[in-house]
């Protein structure tokens, strides 16, 4: 395990990983380490071809549009997960520094969006879907008898899988660390330990390149893998050496 002091644009281009595990800063409020990293993405594609980053559809779709940073980056999209972190205050140091900037008049929002991006053919890059406990095969008379939805035509079936396992949901459930993290928007152990899972093999090394708490450091070790963590803000930095070497 390594703990970087320094800004990750400077430092990715120097390390190779079979994934980065991203969580930059959204740039939504006025604390002073959240400012999105102009050129990240590209220092990123300099360091792994295979990157899951946190970050709000809002981010995408509307202005500033960070998915023209990602292509122009030459990242590809793979997927997106909605983490759904089971809480009433997951957002509290934002409300608490920028109250103002969120609104009231909508759904109130309680889950993230992690997306997987690419560069380089599918094929080459490391992925193992997780499997969890799958149901058991309907009977034939009622697949064959069952209506179609006639706005999809004929599903065939490989798009449900029966027997001892399935495909994990994207939609996944866990506590947000409010009352129990050391950083204010600090990632549950039990997300990024999927993550990194699905895109790393036993052994392999992840790079976060904007640690906060070092929970990536932490789930990694747990799950077998080397982790790199970059972080720029020296009092969150002391922080997380201090939890990733008191565990
Ligand atoms: C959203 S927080 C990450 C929280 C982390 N995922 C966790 O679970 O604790 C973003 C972090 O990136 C750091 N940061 C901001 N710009 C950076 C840069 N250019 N290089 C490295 N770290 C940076 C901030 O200080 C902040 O701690």
């Amino acid at each position: 395990m390594v703990l970087f002091h320094g800004d990750c644009r400077d430092l990715l281009p120097l390390l190779h990983a079979d994934a980065i595990i991203a969580d930059p800063p959204y740039q939504q409020t006025s604390l002073r380490w959240d400012r999105w990293p102009t050129g990240w993405l590209t220092a990123a594609a300099q360091c792994t071809n295979s990157l899951w980053c946190f970050l709000p559809l809002r981010q995408f779709a509307m202005p500033p549009f960070r998915g023209r940073e990602f292509a122009a980056a030459g990242w590809r999209l793979s997927q997106d997960l909605e983490p759904d972190l089971d809480t009433e205050h997951d957002h509290w140091t934002w409300a608490k520094h920028n109250g103002s900037g969120f609104a009231t008049d909508r759904f109130r929002r309680i889950h993230e969006t992690a997306t997987h991006w690419y560069r380089g053919p599918w094929s080459s890059i490391y992925h193992d879907v997780p499997s969890v406990a799958g149901q058991p095969r309907p009977p034939a008379a009622t697949i064959a008898h069952r209506p179609q939805p006639p706005h999809t035509g004929r599903i065939g079936s490989a798009g449900y899988t029966y027997g001892p396992t399935r495909l994990a949901r994207s939609v996944i459930y866990a506590r947000s660390e409010h009352r129990t993290g050391i950083h204010p928007t600090q990632k549950p152990l039990a997300v990024l330990d999927l993550l990194i899972r699905y895109a790393s093999p036993p052994g392999g090394t992840v790079v976060d390149p904007f640690a906060g708490s070092g929970s990536t450091g932490i789930a990694a070790r747990a799950a077998g893998r080397h982790a790199v963590l970059i972080e720029s803000d020296e009092r969150s930095c002391d922080r997380a050496a201090h939890w990733l070497t008191s565990r």
